[in-house]
């Protein structure tokens, strides 16, 4: 393709005027100014080109006798971080073709469809890989149709990641199971919990095996209950997406909105119990490995997903084990039949499908840990990206959101606006105020306390309040929470807008439009719709009917002298 001035390889496009907007900016070559030409070099999109080594990827062998289930009764579950050159096949299969760049759904509209996106590439890596991967997609998308709310929105079909639509939700302090949200890295494991076992091992004084009867044994395991919100440091991610495009993998970046955050009652057992039952720790072992059953992908190579939590956290008793959520056993898309809940930590720590926990000395070199769900400076991106640069993203900060009305919602209301949302805190802080503004973030009311679910140290509190409201028009209602430690949430998303799009903790806002009912010219514009039958939405449909009678309009000028301050110098002029 021509490399040149900015416009050149745009000749006879059609949707122009939109990409010299911004509005399908993915469309816009790249700029290069630092050359000799002073209007600088246009650098256009990479175009796909697909190739595929069939040789090469017959040389690894047969996928059906590499990538087989590890074990008997654990469906989906490949063993890959004990066998380095079963990675390396993978790797090889995966690098001797190439894969379709990830859907734009940043720098161009997001597809209005659900599932929103469908993970194309996901879907073909696992595919390439064969073996027990080859049906895995399939498999997956019959689990969340079996499991989940026939009403779930699916942001990506596959690796399943879903939230559930904000009406079901809202101002309901214990997530119902079939509505709690979803994060998945790779396909669902289906796990027989007769053939289950634990594997503890590492820096343990005994390592050793335990069955889900082993762990359920109240005799050796005192049980413990205790209610948990699960926050994914995605959550309200679009927020971050609509104001600047940040990293767009379709699937760690998924456009999450006020969803992606649940609450449930979960039993099971402390983790420290557990490594206590094996004499507890020894040498430099200061962190625990945590493995899930499913397959992960990332640059190309294949592994399970392990992340690490240090010993204090675990010493402190804030990792359990659990098997069963709001009263039931696990569903298998929360990972059936044991997976870890850390308290107050984002939620990518809280394995699913665990199946082996290793005591190390430093935190885990897995990526999921060392690479992502890291908080990066608002200055770095693409162009300067070090992992050293992120925070890696624990304890997560207090937060907030409006769930009900919806931004863009025309309200028609008496001089108060009925408000519902959710608060939380991590890191064992609980909410303490919830504040609403009504006039973009200049003055506050606080949310009554009778109005805020109970306080507990794990999870949210939803609350609900009627926001005075006496201005109409675009508004903006501003929501933002003070914790226990007096922590409360940056006003703008700007302030914390990162590359990876991660923790959207600024004070949540949404623009409305007001309608008071209580100012009489409003009351009789309204009751003019309803005699005519005309609906008032959509709002920018424009009024069909005078909205002004003549006789009105001639006697407002009558009495307050003319619209045109000239009239009577012209009529002056004229008799000159
Ligand atoms: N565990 C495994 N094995 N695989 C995963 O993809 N996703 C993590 C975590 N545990 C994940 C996992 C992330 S990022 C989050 S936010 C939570 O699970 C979501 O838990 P949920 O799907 O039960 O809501």
């Amino acid at each position: 393709m021509e490399r040149g001035a900015i416009g050149t390889h745009l000749k006879n496009q059609p949707d122009e005027w939109k990409i010299e907007q911004g509005m399908h900016a993915a469309r816009l070559p790249i700029l290069d100014q630092t050359g000799p030409d002073p209007e600088g070099r246009a650098i256009p999109p990479e175009e796909y080109v697909p190739f595929k080594d069939e040789a090469a990827i017959r040389s690894v062998g047969d996928p059906n006798k590499l990538f087989t289930e590890e074990r008997e009764g654990w469906e989906g579950y490949i063993e890959w971080e004990e066998y380095t050159d079963k990675k390396a096949k993978a790797h090889k299969i995966l690098t001797s073709q190439n894969f379709p760049p990830p859907p734009e759904f940043q720098l161009g509209p997001i597809p209005g469809t659900n599932p929103v996106l469908e993970g194309v590439r996901w879907k073909m890596w696992h595919r390439a890989i064969g073996g027990a991967l080859n049906t895995i997609a399939d498999i997956s998308w019959d689990t969340v149709m079996k499991e989940k709310h026939p009403e779930m929105l699916h942001l990506l079909q596959f690796p399943y990641n879903g939230e559930p639509p904000k009406r079901l939700v809202t101002a309901k302090p214990v997530t119902p199971n079939p509505l709690h949200f979803v994060r998945n890295h790779g396909g669902i494991p289906n796990i027989d919990r007769n053939k289950y076992r634990l594997d503890m091992d590492g820096l343990v004084a005994r390592p050793q095996s335990f069955t889900l009867d082993d762990l359920m044994d109240e005799s050796k395991f005192p049980r413990m209950e205790k209610l948990v919100t699960i926050q994914c440091s995605g959550t309200r991610r679009v927020e971050q997406i609509a104001l600047y495009a940040g990293e767009g993998d379709e699937m760690i970046n998924a456009p999450w909105a006020e969803g992606a955050i649940g609450t449930a009652r979960w039993v099971g057992v402390s983790l420290k119990k557990v490594i206590k039952a094996c004499g507890g720790l020894v040498g430099e072992g200061k962190h625990l490995e945590l493995y899930g059953a499913d397959t992960y992908f990332k640059k190309n190579n294949v592994m399970n997903y392990v992340v690490s939590v240090p010993w204090s956290k675990v010493k402190a008793n804030e990792v359990m084990l659990a098997w069963e959520m709001n009263g039931e056993p696990l569903p298998k898309i929360h990972g059936y039949p044991l997976r870890v809940v850390v308290f107050g930590y984002i939620g990518a720590r809280s394995v699913k499908w665990l199946y082996r926990i290793k005591a190390i000395e430093d935190p885990s070199m897995a990526p999921v840990q060392s690479q992502e769900y890291l908080y990066f400076n608002t200055q770095i991106g693409k162009h300067n990206q070090r992992m050293t640069d992120g925070i890696q993203i624990q304890e997560m900060p207090v937060s907030s959101a409006i769930m009900s009305p919806w931004s863009k919602q025309v309200v028609i209301h008496n001089g108060k606006i009925h408000c519902k949302g959710w608060a939380y805190s991590g890191g064992g802080r609980w909410p303490e105020r919830v504040e609403l503004s009504a006039d973009g973030g200049f003055s506050w009311y606080t949310v009554p306390v009778e109005n805020m679910s109970e306080k507990h140290r794990y999870a949210w509190r939803t609350w609900e309040m009627d926001l005075p409201c006496d201005v109409e028009g675009w508004i903006e209602i501003v929501c933002r929470c003070w914790d226990n430690s007096l922590n409360t949430q940056p006003l703008q998303v700007r302030a914390a807008w990162n590359w990876g799009l991660h923790v959207t903790s600024s004070a949540h806002r949404i623009s409305i439009y007001s309608v008071n009912k209580t100012h009489e010219i409003t009351r009789k514009r309204l009751a003019e719709f309803d005699e005519r039958g005309v609906p008032f939405g959509p709002l920018t449909v424009p009024t069909e009917w005078q909205v002004q009678s003549w006789d009105d309009y001639r006697g407002y000028f009558e009495k307050n002298g003319p619209r045109d301050a000239e009239t009577e110098y012209n009529s002056r002029d004229m008799e000159d």
